[in-house]
Formats: structure tokens, C-alpha cells, sequence
């Protein structure tokens, strides 16, 4: 039996494409409490305030589209054999293990995944200050997890097991998968849909409070959740949608369930309104917030256009 390709340690970043690219930019800098790290023409990497080098890319381009999604593995040589994996799958390689070619830099390698997604798993990214702000400025920790539309769920969820080892957490019915590479419920979720786009971005803070406290700071700014305040089912964590300038659909989370591995049993949720906002507090999610989830399709392998 083929072995996963690589062991995911942790969901690192995203990439984003879009024509909006400044805007978005300053947005999830001045607005949502990111902070640049880096950023060159047309391109700005984003930090939150944990370890992670950057947790957000944001790239120029014709159309809203995934850039990439980034999880670490352990070490060079782990890079080294997941290429050697991928080969011996037949799957191609997008970038030979090297060193990348971006903010933060380390050793990685690319490929894409069967609709196009280009994937990147690395180690040795260079190091930024933690600055965990322990109860002060109500701003993210990290990526939580990125939720993407896909067109064959059942495809999508074989291939992220599989090939890249992640394990299934739940389903909401046939309609949602969400998948774990480590104690998070889910790092991925894919959602059954007419077309391939990235569905969402969700940005844990580190408590409830920080999570009411940066939902206040939208207001302030004038913006009010698209869904939420309320608590998932699955991944029991709480929720608030809001929409980029770009179109595209960022979340507040906070307090994602924690899986024991040897002991968490997969669960299948139905989809009725108490599962899916445990609060009451947030009500169904409204036609608005499920177009801003659809987005726009996107073609994927964008490098080879
Ligand atoms: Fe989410």
C-alpha cells in the first residue's frame, strides 16, 4: 500500500490571487490585525502574532483565485522522500525541493492537487518574534483552516488522506469533510460545490474574548458579520464571517476543538440549523454570505498560464 507522501505537521499559510490585491492588503493589515512582514511589487505577506513566518499571501492578478496552501513537515530529508512519494504516484512535481523563492524563504517542495490547487510543503522557514499578545490587541494567532469548494468531494477527501496523510474529522452530511493534520479539528474542510473555488479563510484568535473584541474592531470599521457570531458543530468552534475588499470570505474562530487521536471517532452531522450554530445566535447563513463562499470558478495551475 502507498504511504502518505509526508507527515503535515501544521497548515502554515495561504496565497490569494486577485485583482484587489492592494486593497485586501491594507485591509487584513489596518482592519482585520495583520502585519506585514514583507512585500514587493504587487505581493504582501502577512503574520499573525504566533510563529508562523507569514500566515496570508496576497498576489496581484486577473482573477480571485487560490494562490497556494503551505503545511510544514519536520525536515529536509522528510521534503526529499515526499518527492520521491509523488514521483512514485505519477504525480508531478510543480517546484523541485530547494529553496523557495519567497518571504521567509526554507526548503520545499510544490505540486498540485487533482483540481489544480498548487500545494507546498516545506521546513525550515526562517524565524520570526512570537508576539502572543496574551489579552491586550484582539488580533490572530494563525491560520485556522481554509475551506475550499470542490466540484468532487469524495475525490478531494481521498486525495488529502491518501497522498498527504490528513485524517477525516466529520462530515456534514455529503455536503462538507473536514480534515486534520494535527490536534485541530480540521486545518481543511472541503465543501461540495457547482464549481472549484476557495470557499473560506479562518483566522483562530487566541480566546473567545479576542474573537468578540476583534469582531468590535470591524465594527468600528464599519463592518459587520456577514454570518455570526455563533459556534460551529463540527469543530465546536465559534464563528464570524465577514468579506475582504477582494470579494473573499475571512473568518474569525476561536477555540477549535482539540482531537485525541488514538481516541476521536469521525461523526456525521446533519445539517439542520442547532448543528450548525450550536448559539442560536447567528441564525441560517443568508444568500449573501453563500455567494461571497461561492466566489468565482477557478481554473487552478495558474503557473502554467
Ligand atoms: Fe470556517
Amino acid at each position: 500500500m502507498n504511504e502518505p507522501i509526508a507527515r503535515l505537521r501544521t497548515l502554515r499559510s495561504v496565497a490569494v490571487r486577485t485583482p484587489r490585491a492592494g486593497d485586501a492588503a491594507e485591509f487584513y493589515r489596518e482592519v482585520w490585525g495583520l502585519t506585514e512582514v514583507e512585500s514587493d511589487t504587487g505581493v504582501s505577506w502577512l503574520r499573525g502574532t504566533g510563529e508562523e513566518h507569514h500566515i496570508l499571501e496576497v498576489r496581484q492578478a486577473a482573477q480571485n483565485a487560490l494562490g497556494k496552501i503551505a503545511f510544514s513537515v519536520g525536515s529536509p530529508r522528510e521534503v526529499d522522500e515526499a518527492a520521491k512519494r509523488l514521483a512514485g504516484r505519477g504525480i508531478p512535481l510543480v517546484a523541485e525541493p530547494g529553496r523557495l523563492d519567497q518571504a521567509g524563504h526554507g526548503y520545499g517542495l510544490r505540486f498540485a492537487d487533482p483540481e489544480g490547487r498548487l500545494i507546498e510543503i516545506s521546513c525550515d522557514v526562517e524565524a520570526v518574534t512570537p508576539q502572543d499578545p496574551g489579552g491586550l490587541p484582539a488580533v490572530p494567532r494563525k491560520l485556522a483552516h481554509v475551506v475550499l469548494n470542490t466540484v468532487d468531494i469524495d475525490a478531494a477527501a481521498e486525495f488529502y488522506t491518501g497522498v498527504l496523510g490528513m485524517r477525516v474529522s466529520d462530515w456534514s452530511e455529503h455536503q462538507m469533510v473536514f480534515l486534520r493534520c494535527n490536534r485541530d479539528h480540521h486545518v481543511i474542510a472541503f465543501n461540495s460545490a457547482a464549481w472549484t473555488s476557495v470557499n473560506h479563510m479562518a483566522y483562530e484568535m487566541p480566546s473567545i474574548d479576542h474573537f468578540m473584541r476583534g469582531i468590535g474592531r470591524l465594527r468600528h470599521h464599519g463592518l459587520t458579520p456577514l454570518w455570526g457570531p455563533g459556534r460551529h458543530g463540527p469543530g465546536n468552534n465559534t464563528f464570524s464571517y465577514f468579506a475582504d475588499p477582494a470579494g473573499l470570505v475571512c473568518e474569525y474562530t476561536s477555540e477549535v476543538q482539540q482531537v485525541e487521536e488514538d481516541a476521536w471517532l469521525c461523526r456525521v452531522w446533519r445539517r439542520v440549523p442547532e448543528l450548525s450554530d450550536l448559539w442560536g445566535t447567528a441564525g441560517p447563513p443568508s444568500k449573501d454570505v453563500r455567494a461571497h463562499m461561492a466566489g468565482v470558478p477557478d481554473p487552478g495551475r495558474w503557473w502554467e498560464c
